[in-house]
């Protein structure tokens, strides 16, 4: 059953701001593109680098690993370059209110 967590309101991740979730094992980054907010897993493909703390393009919605520069497109999770080849899991988004939330396993 997916569980429901809280992340913020929509005022503390206005568009092209990150932030990252920690839930039981799982580290989350939560991108705010363009108005659009996606979530997907914080840990590079690739050699596990935290794309929270990468470059955010707004226009594309990819983010840049910070630590050898694949692009992953937010809203699927999959790598656009490499080194990295493996997508990354996602997480549904729900807007409630004001309040923005994910659906965590
Ligand atoms: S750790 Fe992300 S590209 Fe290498």
């Amino acid at each position: 059953m997916p569980e429901t967590i809280e992340v913020c309101t929509l005022s503390e991740l206005p568009p092209g701001a990150m932030r990252l979730v920690e839930h039981d094992e799982l580290e989350i980054g939560v991108f705010n593109c363009a108005g659009t907010v996606y979530a997907i897993e914080d840990r590079c493909s690739h050699d596990d680098g935290p794309l929270v703390e990468g470059l955010l393009d707004e226009a594309q919605c990819t983010v840049e690993c910070p630590r050898h520069g694949s692009l992953f497109d937010l809203k699927t999770g999959r790598p656009l370059s490499l080194p990295a080849y493996v997508p990354v899991d996602t997480f549904a988004v729900l807007i409630d209110g004001e309040m923005i939330k994910l659906e965590v396993e």
